[in-house]
């Protein structure tokens, strides 16, 4: 590893050793049960997840949410694959075998790190708006907003699905192998079936009634009016078949194709919400190369995804306010989690008023991570108390900032891939179908996102428009932050979660693990969460960052405990690989 170990016991807190720490993120049903019929490198790699210890490496390696997506992506990468050949294995697989968080149906983000060029470069893949979409999608008859779920469940929510292109795109770009040979994995596990998950019969469960609103949802995930359970052998024909055109045709069976039909006739024909998505949002879609978004932090390069995510922007936000300050202490340290808390609220200040797709509504990118305007903002956190009052800032900017404050519901959901070849090219992905099982709408074997949801609901105040609004071809602010640091020009981290808006905390904290705390990347992602977004202070529902209540109370923060369940997937690179999986949810790292 190329960082600077402080020793564990002051980035702990006196309190922590950690194994304590490991045990008091509570592992979920992680292990080997279902998986049991996995390689045994693997069943090493959920091994030491569970002992708290990173998998190391020494030629290429991959992390991502499951460990049938881990085997894809490694055998492609023991073959000589590129990381780009191993997401689109990996990506196909998540969609089967952990299909409540990402798939074909959805849309992601690419950071990549060329190893030939030494360049970092971002692809969009994220779902548009349909043409046919207003400002008024999420509004009833009288301009208010509709309750979150009328809005989710149904037609109405789904963008065009940008995955099925985003995938292609990477394999035509940066692959080097057999596309086919990429997608056939999972095309023969669903076949074949796979164990159901702890954490997807757990889901499964807990979403059953809103599962049922879907004739072929239910039928996959309700077979006979009940949830599927925990080792079940589950099939999904549909979604082998739909993986067949992909193999055959490209994304063109999806943008024109028999599989983008399905999706339309389900979209339109969802019972009581349908939606507007129609073949020509389909046929125009395009995954977009985008610059990166890099952030300077400690001596490193904090490159990640630009509009229309506010992923990059806020992360590199938080990274800059805390510059200046001294976070050794650890994470258990109050001043520590006031100032990581206040520079999390500052950011989202600006996020809500000024993020968005830059391509309908310029962005203040550079002026929102100017250094002079971070360091100003910066003096804000110069007292000993949480910040009575929290306002959008005013960044330098060639345009006019006239915007109301957004008002999007963003609920964790989504997965995250980080990857390093044997070439030493870097991708760290982060992918979606937005809520856990999307629109609840299922096409071809595969859920749709329900996307456009992640979009503010309320299109103006007072007159004044909201920057993130629904417009027809638009894409919807998102918060996921896929990163690769970087030092002297070479990568040394990939990183990435899920979790709805918190992926922006989970993504800082997991950078400042590492940097600032010195952390191994398996310690790093089993730091208890507290996550700040607008105020009130999240802490980890059973972990000692719950100790953290009392202090930070008396600062002034409204603290409120519950579970936070990130997913994050780091590598380090350096001397070797190293690679950290979220304890919280069931992936694995693994390399060779
Ligand atoms: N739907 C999750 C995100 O894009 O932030």
């Amino acid at each position: 590893m190329r960082f600077a170990l402080v020793g564990l016991a002051l980035c702990l807190g006196s309190a922590a050793a950690p194994q304590q720490v490991a045990d008091s993120v509570a592992p979920e049903a992680s292990g080997t049960g279902v998986f049991a019929d996995l390689p045994a490198g693997l069943a090493a790699s959920a091994e030491a997840k569970a002992q708290g210890r990173p998998v190391a490496a020494d030629n290429w390696m991959v992390a991502a949410a499951n460990p049938h997506a881990v085997q894809a992506g490694a055998d492609v990468l023991a073959a000589g694959g590129t990381a780009a050949d191993a997401l689109v294995a990996v990506q196909a697989m998540l969609g089967l075998v952990e299909p409540q968080s990402s798939g074909l149906g959805g849309g992601a983000f690419l950071v990549w790190y060329d190893a030939d060029t030494g360049a970092v470069t971002t692809l969009d893949g994220r779902e548009t708006a349909p043409l046919a979409a207003t400002p008024q999608l999420f509004q009833d008859e009288t301009g208010a907003p509709l309750k979150f779920f009328d809005a989710v469940v149904g037609g109405r929510s789904v963008g065009t699905p940008g995955t099925p292109a985003l995938m292609a795109d990477v394999h035509a770009r940066w692959g080097n192998r057999d596309w086919a040979s990429l997608l056939a994995p999972a095309q023969q596990l669903a076949q074949d079936g796979f164990a159901v998950s702890p954490r997807l019969a757990k889901l499964v469960a807990g979403d059953a009634a809103r599962l049922a609103t879907s004739p072929d949802t239910a039928a996959y995930f309700l077979p006979e009016g009940a949830p599927i359970t925990v080792g079940t052998t589950l099939r999904n024909p549909a979604y082998a078949q739909t993986l067949a055109a992909f193999a055959d045709q490209g994304a063109a069976a999806f943008y024109g194709g028999a599989v983008g039909k399905q999706i339309i006739a389900a979209v339109q024909g969802a019972t009581g919400n349908p939606g507007v998505l129609s073949e020509m949002d389909l046929a125009i879609y395009q995954v977009k190369e985008r610059a990166a978004v890099c952030a300077p932090y400690r001596g490193h390069e904090v490159c990640g995804m630009g509009p229309p995510s506010s992923g990059a922007v806020a992360v590199g936000q938080i990274l800059g306010l805390l510059e200046g300050s001294d976070l050794s202490a650890g994470p258990l340290d109050p001043e520590v989690r006031r100032l990581m808390g206040d520079a999390g609220r500052l950011a989202f200040a600006d996020r809500g008023r000024y993020l968005a797709d830059s391509d309908y509504m310029p962005v203040p990118v550079q002026g929102l991570l100017e250094p002079g305007y971070l360091a100003e903002r910066a003096t804000l956190l110069g007292g000993a108390a949480a910040l009575t009052e929290v306002a959008p800032g005013n960044p330098a900017f060639d345009h006019a900032l006239n915007r109301a404050d957004d008002a999007s519901i963003e609920l964790p959901s989504t997965s995250h891939v980080s990857i390093v070849d044997s070439y030493g090219n870097v991708a760290s992905m982060t992918t979606t179908i937005e809520n856990g099982f999307g629109s609840r709408v299922m096409a071809g074997g595969f859920l749709l996102n329900n996307e456009l949801t992640d979009f503010s609901f309320r299109s103006h105040r007072d007159g004044v428009p909201i920057a993130n609004r629904v417009e027809p071809g638009k894409r919807p602010r998102s918060s996921m932050a896929p990163t690769i640091v970087l030092k002297d020009g070479k990568p040394v981290l990939a990183v990435g979660s899920p979790g709805g808006s918190r992926i922006i905390g989970y993504v800082a904290q997991a950078i400042i693990g590492v940097i600032d705390w010195g952390l191994d990347v398996q310690q790093a992602v089993m730091v208890p969460h507290a996550v700040n977004r607008f105020g009130t202070y999240d802490l980890e529902a059973g972990t000692q960052a719950e100790t953290l209540a009392a202090p930070l109370e008396a600062m002034g923060f409204e603290v409120n405990a519950r579970g936070l369940t990130s997913g994050l997937h780091l590598i380090a690179i350096g001397d070797d690989l190293q690679g950290g999986a979220d304890p919280r949810r069931e992936g694995i790292a693994y390399g060779e």
